[in-house]
């Protein structure tokens, strides 16, 4: 920033100091303090008499001085000048909402004496509140929301004359909420969420401040219950006490908050039921009292009043919801999931509502579905699953083009679906399992484009399924299990090209594969056991090279097992009971397949004991004989084989001193190997890489499959070699609950672990083995060149794919934690995965905020910058983190580099943007016609790595940025391609 600075000091001439009045001269002064890439202060010259046309400035029209200052969003930058800005004797307004003034706020601006509107809010101010706030005499309004104050509110705020408004929200603020605040008598806003306090009560004090009308406390560590003293709260609208830990039941002075709009106690531990009288407060619009342990029955004066917005989810509620409900006219969120309310929903609810969001799920209603729920046409989300209902889909919700979600599965729902129902174009999730649904799935099906995940397991469907099917091209899921379908699988269903599971087991389809499956590119799982399906199995089968999944069990499938079979790494292959025959392929004649293929009368494989031979029953006697006299001699070679390896293994071992015996095998897949051949192959020869928590080895087993080991050491025998073993078994055990966590998940983009063994002082992680080394080594080894933009960007997307499944698909989420290129794999096809939870915990949210972490975590300039003053890691810290990851993808060059100086590659690239322009950011080995994409990416990046944790976009939204992005360079050709390139008329000015 300094030479930019100083460009500006030599570009503008020195004030002239005879025309510019006091004020002018020192916002002038104002103006050289800070620094300006935006040049948002260009207006402010000094030619002027008074600054009062400058940007921003407004005067007293009678004497020109500055009383009003508004820099809002000016990207203006630098320390809080008290000094200055304090000479402007007449200043009242000071508004410099979202720029980056830094530093701590100086004690001096106690020295602007008119000051009575401040903004500081969203800006990287650091340090103490300064105590001396409270001294300016006529101060109305403070806000100073999105900042990084530290330390404890001080004392000193009780003495605020004048104040109104005090909003300290997303600042690093700890201690306790001070009793004192309940003196600002003239308070009519205290806003105080999302600050890390201390376990604290609510000081019952605040029910003095008898002009507060609204309250937001949320996320602030706030233990016993909400004082009675709230009851005196006469004007308050809005109270917002969510995300804490308040206990006790409900204060029933609550019914005096006469003015009360809107009340947000969700996820405490509240108990008991609500208070009776709740019909007075006339004004309530909006409540959510969700997910506490609220108990007894939804009041009916709780319903007659005007709500628009109810959610009382996640509480021990029963009986009936009060009829009275369904006249609401404005009510457009009615969320009551997993409570235990029984009954009817009201038959015209939704007449008279424009409701938009119905969650019912997880109770016991039954009776019928309102016919009348999308009678205003505005209804997204239907979610009614785990319930009684019965019933047919009432006709009129076919004629429901809002819906987008739809949740019916495990009711008592019967009847055909509407054929209109079917193809509601704007439905992503239709789910109508475990019902008695019956007829077949319509050809309208067909206009439901959107349609993502068609679940219709366990009912009694019939028929083919339709051609149309091959129309759903965002398909992902279609599970159509245990139904009665029939017919051949229609031809057009390969073309589902984003399919990842398709599930028709327990059918009658019949018929053989369609060809052309190798377009199934996505294919996780296909399960079509228990049918009629005849002909061959495919070769194409074998490209399908993400299947993990394959049972094909119980059909009639003939012909011969195809050896590309061999080239899939599967969890599960089920091919028995069908008509196989002939050979099995080499790699699949084993032990471990043995179940795969029982019943299989012809098939022959050199290992079995399944083969029944090929019609030799006449020999079949003495060749019997004979095979056993060389199975035993087998036998015999082969434990007189193993028996002599071992003991040389253990000879070779007795160096290396690990303590087999207490050895303990905790897997996740279905294994093809077992400990014991791993540890015998952890050589020396054979380390591919080590990090901080580990060596990873490449093991080849013996059945050709290929894994990665990574061996832990270090921190876990520290603590074993701790006084207090205890304490050490502790760890461990959660240790091993993270790692079954760990290994439960299955997502394309995320390195599979395979298993975890552990010993006393040693712990062994079996990961997939991923061919194509890491990220980091691919980009900044000297193969880096060779990673051109498509493959870039395709990684960049697939790590933020397999991120996002962390953060938003896991409970309880799943925070990285070391997110850097190092962790990202990349497959044969440079396909990325995300990889090492080494360092990775659980968080345990229960939504009580994230749990502070002792160890240092991440490493060397990926770690954001909050961590220093917190050293709190939330998934916001993994998308800081992932930012440098794209900034790395884009610039080429690692997080830290002897060239940055100081600085690290984020402060890199924000430099070299302000002074030098994008392409001296961007990868000079990058093909420059990408330059447009990349500059998309490289803003992603940009906003990832944001330093206020606020303003970084969530690991979904990440996806969905980067999704857009793709969508405009696959437009033409369907493939990710340089396609503009080759068209000079559009983008000639880029090449
Ligand atoms: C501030 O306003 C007062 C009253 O209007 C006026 O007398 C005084 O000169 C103003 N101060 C400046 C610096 O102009
Ligand atoms: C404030 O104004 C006085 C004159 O009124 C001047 O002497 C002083 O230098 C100014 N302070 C700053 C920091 O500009």
């Amino acid at each position: 920033m300094l030479p930019l600075f100083l460009l500006l000091c030599f570009l503008i001439p020195p004030p002239t100091v005879i025309s510019l009045n006091q004020d002018g001269l020192s916002l002038y002064k104002f103006k050289l303090s800070m620094n300006d890439p935006d040049s948002s202060l260009s207006s402010w010259n000094d030619g002027a008499a008074h600054p009062c046309s400058w940007f921003g400035v407004t005067c007293d029209p009678t004497n020109t001085s500055v009383t009003e200052l508004d820099l809002s969003s000016s990207n203006i930058a630098g320390p809080f000048p008290a000094s200055i800005l304090c000479n402007l004797t007449n200043l009242t307004t000071l508004i410099l909402y979202n720029n980056s003034i830094n530093n701590a706020l100086p004690p001096e601006i106690s020295l602007c004496r008119s000051l009575v509107h401040v903004d500081l809010a969203q800006n990287l101010l650091t340090g103490a509140l300064p105590p001396t706030l409270s001294d300016l005499p006529n101060l109305r309004y403070l806000d100073l929301t999105g900042n990084n104050f530290s330390g404890v509110i001080p004392d000193s705020f009780a003495n605020f004359q004048k104040l109104e408004v005090l909003s300290l929200v997303y600042n690093l603020l700890d201690g306790t909420i001070p009793a004192s605040l309940g003196n600002i008598t003239t308070l009519k806003m205290l806003n105080l969420s999302y600050n890390p306090f201390s376990p604290g009560r609510i000081p019952p004090e605040l029910g003095n401040l008898a002009n507060l009308e609204v309250m937001w406390l949320t996320q602030c560590n706030l233990v016993g219950v909400i004082p009675g003293s709230f009851g005196k709260l006469k004007k308050l609208r809005d109270l917002d006490l969510a995300l804490n830990n308040l206990e006790g039941s409900i204060p029933s002075s609550l019914i005096e908050m006469t003015s009360l709009k809107q009340i947000e106690l969700y996820n405490n531990s509240l108990s008991g039921e609500l208070p009776r009288g709740m019909g007075n407060l006339t004004a309530l619009r909006l409540v959510d009292i969700a997910m506490n342990r609220l108990s007894g029955t939804i009041p009916d004066e709780l319903c007659r009043l005007p709500l628009e917005s109810l959610n009382l989810y996640q509480n021990q509620f029963e009986g009936e919801l009060p009829e009275s409900i369904a006249n609401s006219l404005n009510l457009y969120e009615l969320r009551l999931f997993a409570n235990k309310l029984t009954g009817k929903l009201p038959s015209n609810l939704g007449k008279n509502a424009p409701l938009r969001w119905v969650d019912v799920s997880n109770n016991q209603f039954s009776g019928e579905i309102p016919a009348t729920l999308c009678e205003n046409g505005k209804l997204e989300e239907l979610l009614m699953i785990y319930n009684s209902f019965s019933g047919n889909i009432p006709a009129s919700l076919g004629r429901c083009r809002s819906l987008m979600r739809v949740r019916f599965g495990f009711n008592r729902l019967s009847g055909e679906v509407p054929a209109a129902f079917w193809g509601l174009p704007h439905v992503y999730l239709l789910e109508l399992a475990d019902n008695s649904f019956s007829g077949s799935i319509a050809k309208t099906i067909a206009g439901a484009g959107n349609l993502s995940l068609l679940t219709l397991s366990k009912n009694n469907f019939t028929g083919p399924i339709p051609e149309e099917i091959g129309w759903l091209e965002n398909l992902e899921e279609f599970s159509g299990n245990d139904n009665m379908f029939n017919g051949s699988l229609p031809a057009s269903i390969v073309k589902l090209g984003q399919l990842g599971t398709l599930d028709l087991h327990n059918n009658k389809i019949s018929g053989e594969l369609p060809i052309g499956i190798r377009s199934w590119k996505k294919l996780n799982e296909i399960n079509l056991a228990n049918n009629e399906i005849g002909g061959n199995v495919p070769d194409e089968i074998g490209s399908l090279s993400v299947l993990n999944f394959l049972d094909l069990s119980n059909n009639q499938f003939s012909g011969e097992v195809p050896a590309e079979l061999q080239n899939l790494k599967l969890n599960r292959l089920n091919m028995s009971y069908n008509h196989l025959s002939g050979e099995l392929p080499p790699m699949l004649a084993k032990d471990m397949y043995m179940t795969s293929f029982l019943g299989n009368p012809g098939l022959c494989g050199d290992w079995n004991s399944l083969c029944n031979g090929r019609d030799e029953a006449k020999a079949r006697g003495y060749s019997w004989l004979l095979r056993m006299i060389f199975i035993i001699a087998t036998v015999v070679f082969v434990v007189g084989l193993v028996w002599f390896y071992s003991k040389y293994k253990n000879f070779k071992r007795s160096k290396r001193a690990i303590d087999k015996s207490r050895w303990t095998l905790m897997s996740f897949h279905k294994l093809g190997f077992g400990e014991d051949e791993i540890l015998n192959c952890l050589d020396d020869d054979s380390v591919i890489g080590s990090g901080s928590s580990g060596k990873v080895y490449k093991v080849v087993l013996t059945s050709g499959e290929v894994v990665a080991v990574k061996k832990l050491w270090g921190g876990i025998k520290k603590e074993m070699e701790s006084e207090d073993i205890e304490k050490g078994g502790v760890q461990d055990n959660a240790f091993d609950a993270e790692v079954e966590t760990l290994g439960k998940i299955r997502h394309k983009n995320i390195v599979k672990l395979w298993c975890c063994c552990t010993t006393r002082d040693c712990k062994l992680l079996v990961y997939e083995y991923m061919p194509n080394g890491s990220l980091g080594d691919s980009l900044h080894g000297s193969k880096g060149g060779l990673l051109d933009w498509p493959t870039r960007y395709k990684i960049a997307l697939d790590a933020a794919e397999g991120l996002s499944y962390l953060h938003h698909d896991c409970v309880p989420p799943i925070v990285h934690r070391d997110v850097k290129s190092n962790n990202i794999l990349l497959d044969a096809d440079f396909g990325a995965r995300v990889a090492d939870f080494g360092v990775a915990k659980v968080v345990e949210t229960n939504g009580k905020g994230t749990k502070s972490m002792s160890v240092i975590a991440g490493s060397c300039g990926y770690i954001a910058p909050e961590y220093a003053y917190t050293l709190r890691v939330n998934e916001k810290s993994d998308i800081y983190s992932f930012g440098v990851v794209i900034l790395e993808l884009v610039t080429g060059r690692r997080p830290v580099e002897p060239e940055f100086g100081e600085k690290d590659l984020v402060r890199w690239v924000y430099t070299t943007l302000d002074q030098k322009g994008v392409e001296h950011v961007i990868d000079s080995r990058l093909d420059s016609c990408y330059k447009d994409d990349i500059c998309r990416v490289l803003d992603i990046g940009l906003m990832c790595t944001s330093s206020l944790p606020i303003n970084r976009p969530a690991m979904r939204r990440v996806v969905k940025m980067l999704q857009e992005n793709q969508t405009k360079a696959i437009k033409k050709d369907g493939k990710l391609s340089p396609y503009y390139c080759d068209d000079a008329s559009d983008h000639g000015s880029v090449a």
